[in-house]
């Protein structure tokens, strides 16, 4: 007789561990969870950056519900629909003027599989079908999909699946914990970008499609590039001909303090891809915002044969959208961006603090509503789950706290409406665990 939650193939993890010890969600409210036993958790997370209006907020419930007795499906090869066209102009409304064209998935890895093949088909119908290589970064993470899989510059998520899909190539990060000159920070500010050139150039810019870049890197450990990284890339992108592709999965919807993070990078993409807190979980959405330079391309006459190729089902779907547009309303009306630059660094401040009583803390770092603290490298067993980001985990969640932990590494990306109150509460949690793990 199988354990019917063992019948659940959770994401990277083990699942006789995850059977073991199975951590079940029976509801969710503001900042909270709880589980199936009552256990009240606060959610460090936002499931995964995901929640960015907070669990069960009820103006988004009641726009879903809305739009749920009018259209629930609409057949997305021959039809639009209105949340779809509402939303896509919102979206457009928001950005630089030569942002007019949006195409919808429902997550982000789609979003990156579409930006990836629209500058795969872009190429192609402009003259230049050689163009077929992708240029990315070791360390980031763009998607379990084939293509944004393939994309990725992650080994241990890669390597199951390998050889993945050719054209793809990879720099090094804007790291300089793991620089292989070991440059610091006020030695260097360009190799790293500079690598671009030099990969283009040592590929042949003629089979350059684009580069694909994680603005703020994720699995890499909450890695932010240089000040001048972006306008650097950007010319770069320009005098080679290839497309650059922002992956603002994380980092859209107001995550580090404006809706996008473009907006203080000093460089706007040509595909613009947002996910996760876009519709605030509240149904699966993503897109991939398209400029006019690659719009219009696909732009022209039925014989003409210039239609973008690709699409799913699910993409653009009324509720979906509905969800989306109820989620921007919140963020404009209650002024949430202003909110997230306010809390945002009270919870760097709360966690710094943290840092004066433990010496294994070696850094915290973050902006907006997204934080990581780093400790000494320390494993007692040698064990994958025994490192001390691991364990800091697992102990946070007995103190009824999610937080994300990588080997070294705590993040938090709690829901954007998170309070003062409600950050003293989670830091709090963290603390106590810490103490559970370290001792001090
Ligand atoms: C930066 C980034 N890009 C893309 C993705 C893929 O998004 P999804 O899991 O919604 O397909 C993720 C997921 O974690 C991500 O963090």
């Amino acid at each position: 007789m199988i354990d019917p939650v063992a019948r659940i193939m959770v994401d990277f993890v083990q699942m006789k561990a995850f059977a073991d010890a199975p951590f079940i969600i029976d509801h969710a409210e503001g900042i909270y969870l709880y589980d199936t036993n009552g256990k009240q958790y606060i959610d460090g997370l936002a499931g995964v950056f995901v929640v960015s209006v907070g669990h069960r907020n009820t103006d988004v419930l009641e726009s879903i519900i809305d739009q749920m007795q009018k259209l629930t499906f609409a057949p997305p090869l021959a039809s639009a629909n209105i949340p779809a066209i509402k939303l896509a102009e919102r979206l457009c409304q928001m950005m630089p003027p030569q942002f007019n064209r949006v195409k919808f998935a429902s997550g982000g890895s789609e979003a990156v599989e579409t930006a990836i093949k629209m500058a795969l088909q872009y190429h192609k119908q402009n003259g230049q079908p050689e163009r077929y290589k992708i240029i990315g970064t070791y360390g980031s993470y763009h998607g379990g999909t084939l293509g944004a899989l393939s994309a990725s510059g992650v080994s241990s998520r890669r390597a199951s699946f390998e050889p993945l899909m050719g054209g793809m190539i990879h720099v090094h990060p804007p790291n300089f914990n793991h620089c292989p000159l070991r440059l610091e920070a006020r030695q260097c500010e360009t190799s790293c970008v500079l690598q671009f050139e030099e990969a283009i150039r040592r590929e042949g810019p003629e089979t350059v499609a684009a580069v694909i870049v994680e603005p703020v890197m994720n699995v890499e450990g909450l890695v932010f590039p240089p000040p001048g990284y972006f306008q650097t890339l950007r010319q770069i992108c320009d005098r080679y001909g290839a497309l650059l592709i922002y992956d603002e999965i994380i980092t859209g919807f107001g995550r580090t303090g404006t809706l996008f993070f473009a907006e203080q990078t000093g460089a706007w993409p040509d595909l613009l891809c947002v996910g996760k807190g876009m519709s605030g979980g509240y149904a699966p959405l993503a897109a991939t915002i398209v400029a006019d330079k690659v719009a219009q391309t696909f732009w022209g006459e039925p014989e003409d044969r210039v239609q973008y190729n690709g699409g799913h089902t699910f993409a653009g779907n009324p509720l979906a959208c509905a969800a989306g547009l109820a989620v921007l309303d919140y963020i404009e009306q209650r002024d949430v961006l202003a909110h997230v630059r306010q809390v945002g660094p009270y919870l760097g401040q709360k966690l710094r603090a943290l840092q004066d009583g433990c010496d294994a803390i070696v850094d915290v770092r973050g902006l907006g509503l997204w934080w990581g603290v780093e400790f000494k490298p320390d494993n007692p067993t040698g064990r994958p789950d025994d490192d001390v980001g691991k364990r800091l985990e697992r102990a946070a969640r007995a103190r009824g706290l999610v937080l994300r932990g990588a080997p070294t590494m705590v993040s938090f990306g709690p829901p954007l409406t998170i309070t003062r109150d409600e950050i003293d509460e989670m830091v709090n949690r963290l603390a106590l665990a810490i103490s559970d793990v370290l001792g001090t």
